[in-house]
């Protein structure tokens, strides 16, 4: 029997799991008006606060006026414009790799890079936390998906031996990925890069990054978690996106020359869909000039000091915080219900920090996700951090 779309979403609802979108009206900043009322944002990850940034907008406005709203088609072909090269460019420069690509958003970038890599008979070794769209660009590429424990290198090398003699050679390329979140996007913590690169070496396998919550915040230059662990040039796929600190919209893949040319030939997700228009590539440039100015050293300084004070002042006040320095703090909740009254009950005292559920995170570990900016003051994390305790003691939560 047909299952009707009104008894799907009863289900959903059933389990505590239905979602619904919530607006915010006017900028994206520190402060901002959702569903009519004032709230300081503490679930965005416009972690410098370039989204409403002014040097990010004139350049939008002043490439739409050169360059029209559209690219007109895909980048193969009539939708390459100069601006996507000046900003894969821009983005190899920054990242310290021979070539960039940029792709239309990291989801895309996931489910374009990791099919183009690897596929049928091929293995990918794969952090059981990762991003989703990860996950659905493993499951694209019908490659071998092999989970290893969270950030558990012991076990991958393990996972590894194991599997060393199970590659379809006969069909695969035989090639090997190792793939990680840099910074995991639900629990803030960073995957020990130093140790997956002398895998990759041990075994003659890829490793590939997704830096989407370190691009732009981590490093001494900003350049993400393989500047911070001093392992920028033994990455061979370093993926980031524009979306999160860097306050546009799109991503890219940091590679070496070869292997862009055989994205360009393989990503499906790049080959087949309209490239990023003028607008938001004229504002992904403008972005990784700032985070390399010092401009972006002090909001990198700032963010630094209100992740630290935040954090201090969760744990001060009884919540267990997953280890981490990061600007993503979590505080796990376990039931989805519970979170979600914990988020509404925050909302109502002007704070918004959403509650994130299963699928995003494994069944039993909803949590509300708090990120920080460089942008918030600490006054303002101080109350917050004042309104999360009350109604963590009035839900029984500490
Ligand atoms: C780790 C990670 N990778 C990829 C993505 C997807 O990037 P985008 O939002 O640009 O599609 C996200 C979040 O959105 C993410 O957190």
């Amino acid at each position: 029997m047909t299952r009707t779309v009104q008894h799907e979403l009863e289900e959903i609802k059933s389990r505590g799991l239905l979602r619904r979108t919530r607006v915010i009206n006017g900028r994206q900043s520190a402060h901002v008006t959702c569903n009519g009322h004032d709230v300081l944002m503490l679930c965005s990850n416009n972690y410098l606060g370039l989204a409403d940034h002014p040097a990010l907008a004139a350049a939008s406005i002043a490439a739409i006026e050169q360059y029209g709203t559209s690219s007109g088609a895909s980048r193969l072909v009539s939708g390459t414009m100069e601006l996507h090269e000046r900003l894969e460019r821009a983005v190899a420069a920054f990242k310290g790799s021979e070539a960039a690509l940029v792709f239309n958003s990291g989801h895309a970038a996931n489910t374009g890079i990791i099919p183009a890599l690897v596929g049928k008979g091929d293995v990918v070794f794969s952090d059981r936390l990762n991003h989703a769209s990860i996950i659905d660009g493993i499951l694209l590429s019908g490659a071998r998906l092999v989970r290893y424990p969270h950030n558990d290198h012991t076990a991958l090398a393990l996972l590894m031996e194991k599997h060393a003699t199970e590659y379809d050679t006969e069909h695969a390329t035989g090639r090997c990925l190792i793939v990680t979140d840099g910074v995991f996007s639900m629990d803030g913590d960073i995957a020990p890069l130093a140790e997956l690169v002398a895998l990759k070496r041990a075994h003659g396998a890829l490793l590939m990054v997704d830096d989407a919550h370190g691009c732009g915040v981590l490093g001494e230059r900003g350049r993400g978690s393989a500047e911070l662990l001093g392992v920028g040039s033994d990455v061979d796929i370093q993926m980031g996106t524009f979306g999160k600190a860097l306050g546009s919209f799109g991503a890219y893949a940091a590679v070496s020359a070869e292997l862009r040319d055989l994205l360009i030939n393989r990503a499906r997700s790049f080959i087949f869909s309209t490239s990023l228009p003028p607008s938001v590539l004229a504002a992904s440039l403008a972005a990784v000039e700032l985070v390399q100015t010092p401009e972006g050293d002090q909001l990198r300084q700032q963010l630094a000091v209100n992740t630290s004070f935040f954090r201090n002042s969760l744990a001060e006040a009884g919540f267990t915080i997953p280890a981490g320095t990061t600007q993503i703090v979590p505080i796990v909740i376990g039931p989805a219900d519970t979170t979600m009254q914990f988020s509404e009950a925050l909302l109502a005292e002007g704070f918004f920090a959403q509650g994130i559920r299963p699928p995003t995170v494994p069944v039993g570990t909803s949590r509300l996700r708090f990120t920080l900016m460089a942008t918030h003051t600490l006054a303002d994390l101080a109350c917050a951090a004042t309104s999360v305790c009350h109604v963590g003691q009035r839900l029984g939560v500490i």
